[in-house]
């Protein structure tokens, strides 16, 4: 397949009549009040949802203000596709609460938090999950009885982890999924395929775009059971951290993409919707063409644990930066005016990272505040705001967590250079300055990575204006995560803000990869934007 343009953009209309077309024999009606616990007619044969089909739990959830206990109907694992690769993977759970501390909820037309739990680009897995906030990401069960790959990046997760879950300030894990049925929302927790998943014939199936493809049919799944599923499928809020977040990200810029239709088809996902309302997206490690020059463009002078990395190269990979912002031509928020890689460190300083500092230290006590003070004597107070130069900001960070190239590794060593696997091959380029650096003999990449990199890219979707985008986007960041750089981020709500998207972009002071500080201010957003 050869991805362009003109079927992006001429696909949407017709392709959502047509499936419109396709649904009319479902009795479905998408504005009935759903799940009363009767209707179970069967309009979409294998995929019809069976309100009836639940276990009655309850779950004790500590959000922020106190312990709840929560009663809710789960349902599931329940299969999400006609034509599943590995149903272990592709399957969801759904739970839906029914009472909190005692007290009735309807969520029959509640938000759906949709979360899902990718860590790593590995896949995810609802298989074992018996109550809300079980899903598991890492290996999960392997045909074949594959062994764990070696040489990813460290930090790609691949030690599993429990649920929806991401670090709050105090390395605890926080889990959406729980806080959102607490909060009264219906939560969805998507399995996936992911890169590591290997059939008995060697072959790698979970590799790109299976992850977002399956996503995309989960969703599908759920607007075709709209009237029958409970929940509001008008407000689907996705949420994922990492490559989750990256995964969440994709999922809210592409929404009903005709490029995803023939991987859709092929795993037998409902004829329906994929759009999303809107996207939650925790440190996404996302725009994967362009993060290598990024990565060097933020982080390129700070050393790795073990020392500084080829600054030769480094410069090389940073010029690519250069030239891929400029040819974005984005503007910086709150009248910033044009982002170029010359005034970034400067826009990343006003808008993100001098905000994030005044807030961290506002909230500490006059006395916390004073040791902080003294403790990292770069940081000025003033006035009640903190400043500090670009060059202080990088010290304060210190090591780098990834050598160089940080993504597209030369001797294919990365978890992303496994994103890109096909067929038997377990790990190919996905950068043409990777592949000309190869020590592994590839020095040209394979004809199809091209589309591969659109398909795994939020940024395509955007620049293309995608009218099926969700409008609402929540993006966090630690101020100190250098999984990639954070122009990443930056560059995701610069260009939707630019669509006039509603865009709610912070760093948090001090935190690292998959940090999640302000969970009941998502929740409580969810609240505001869903009306
Ligand atoms: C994740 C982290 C990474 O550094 C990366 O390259 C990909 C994914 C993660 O935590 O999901």
């Amino acid at each position: 397949m050869h991805i362009n343009r003109r079927m992006f953009l001429g696909g949407t209309s017709m392709t959502l009549a047509a499936l419109a077309a396709g649904c009319a024999d479902s009795t479905t009606s998408p504005d009935s009040p759903s799940a009363s616990g009767t209707t179970s007619s069967a309009p979409l044969g294998p995929l019809a949802f069976d309100a009836d089909k639940y276990t009655e739990k309850t779950v004790t959830v500590a959000t922020d203000t106190g312990q709840k206990e929560v009663k809710y109907r789960f349902y599931g694992p329940l299969t999400y596709v006609t034509k599943p690769v590995n149903a272990d993977y592709q399957s969801l759970v759904i739970s839906v609460p029914t009472s909190i501390d005692g007290q009735a909820v309807d969520a029959s037309r509640a938000p759906i938090v949709f979360a899902n739990a990718v860590g790593g680009y590995l896949p995810a897995s609802v298989k074992d999950a018996t109550g809300v906030g079980e899903a598991s990401m890492g290996m999960g069960a392997m045909p074949g009885g594959q062994t764990p790959p070696s040489g990813a990046p460290p930090s790609s997760g691949e030690v599993a982890s429990g649920g929806n879950a991401m670090l709050d300030a105090m390395g605890k894990m926080v889990n959406l999924a729980q806080l959102a049925v607490a909060a009264g929302y219906v939560a969805v927790e998507p399995g996936c395929r992911g890169r590591t998943l290997v059939n008995d014939a060697g072959t790698y199936y979970g590799t790109a775009p299976a992850a977002i493809v399956d996503l995309k049919a989960a969703v599908r799944y759920l607007r075709a059971n709209a009237g029958h599923i409970p929940g509001n499928t008008d407000r689907i809020i996705s949420t994922g951290t990492s490559a989750g977040g990256a995964l969440s990200a994709l999922l809210g810029a592409s929404g009903d993409s005709p490029l995803y239709h023939k991987y859709l088809d092929d795993i037998g996902a409902a004829e329906a919707s994929d759009a999303i309302f809107a996207s939650g997206d925790w440190c996404p490690i996302t725009d994967l063409g362009h993060a290598d020059g990024a990565y060097e463009w933020n982080w390129g002078t700070n050393p790795t644990q073990t020392g500084a990395v080829d600054q030769a190269l480094s410069q090389e990979l940073r010029g690519l930066f250069v030239d891929y912002q400029r040819s974005l031509k984005l503007n910086g928020l709150n009248e910033f005016g044009p982002l170029t890689a010359e005034n970034y460190a400067d826009y990343l300083l006003k808008t993100y990272l001098q905000p994030s500092a005044t807030r961290y230290l506002t909230a500490l006590s006059d006395t916390d505040r004073a040791t902080y003070l003294r403790d990292n004597p770069t940081i000025r107070w003033k006035s009640g705001a903190a400043t500090f130069s670009w060059q202080d900001f990088l010290t304060h960070v210190g090591n780098r967590k990834k050598s160089l190239p940080a993504f597209d590794a030369f001797d294919l060593s990365t978890g992303e250079n496994n994103l890109f696997g096909t067929g038997t091959t377990k790990a190919r380029h996905f950068t043409d300055y990777s592949a000309a650096h190869s020590t592994s003999g590839a020095n040209r990449l394979d004809a199809d990575i091209a589309d591969l990199l659109v398909l795994m890219n939020p940024m395509h979707f955007i620049a293309e204006r995608n009218p099926q985008r969700a409008k609402h986007w929540w993006i966090r960041l630690g101020a100190k995560d250098s999984d990639t750089s954070l122009t990443v981020s930056s560059n995701l709500a610069a260009s939707l803000a630019g669509l006039g998207d509603d865009v709610n972009h912070l760093m948090y002071w001090d935190e690292g990869h998959g940090a999640n500080t302000d969970a009941a201010d998502f929740l409580g957003w969810v609240k505001k934007i869903s009306g």
